[in-house]
């Protein structure tokens, strides 16, 4: 499965995949607002990533489906859903730093949905985005995502409970 927007691709992770995903991922700023992507980032995290996926796709999971956005072959972020569960499914992104502030996330996030409600027959699309991570929830907004609401000491960052704003798109 591969899907373009502009000069931008999501596919599935590859070997070889690992530099570009290492060196892109492993920042601070990334970390901060994600819950499983942890700083410092290793090759070798890379490996457990591509091989991870690798596994899964080969196994047939229906479970989550994670793809690579890549730029001339590189990748410079990542899209997935995950915890699909019949028509529902949660969405969560990250991409390489200098990539920021492009719309590069907006297109993917615009893709990714348009194909999991039509090919995945999802009719429940849902994003939990840090209070403070206001690019990611302007993100959703722009790829018309609802805000639903302030889930109350939704995740545990850092030792410390946040809230996580709701964000839904549903067909
Ligand atoms: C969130 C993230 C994926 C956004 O990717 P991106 O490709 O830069 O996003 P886009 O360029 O499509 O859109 C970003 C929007 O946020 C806005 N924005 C950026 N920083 C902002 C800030 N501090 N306050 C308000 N708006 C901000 C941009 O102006 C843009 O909106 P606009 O088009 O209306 O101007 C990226 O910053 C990232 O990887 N962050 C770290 C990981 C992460 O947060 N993942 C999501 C967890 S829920």
């Amino acid at each position: 499965m591969e899907l373009k927007f502009g000069r931008y691709k999501l596919r599935a992770f590859l070997r070889g995949d690992e530099p570009s995903i290492a060196e892109n991922i492993n920042d601070r700023q990334i970390e901060r607002y994600t819950l499983n992507i942890p700083y410092p980032y290793t090759l070798k995290d890379a490996r457990h990533w591509v091989d991870f996926n690798r596994k899964l796709a080969s196994g047939g999971n229906k479970i989550q489906l994670n793809l690579a956005i890549t730029l001339n072959g590189e990748v410079i972020g990542g899209i997935g859903l995950f915890a699909m569960n019949g028509h529902r499914a949660e969405l969560g992104y990250w991409l390489g730093v200098k990539y920021w502030g492009r719309g590069i996330v907006t297109g993917a996030v615009k893709a990714l949905t348009r194909y999991a409600f039509k090919e995945l027959n999802l009719r429940r699309i849902y994003a939990k985005v840090f209070p403070v991570n206001k690019a990611s929830a302007r993100v959703l907004e722009k790829a018309g995502y609802k805000y639903e609401g302030r889930l109350v000491k939704d995740a545990v960052k850092h030792g410390r409970a946040v809230d996580g704003f709701l964000y839904a798109k549903t067909r």
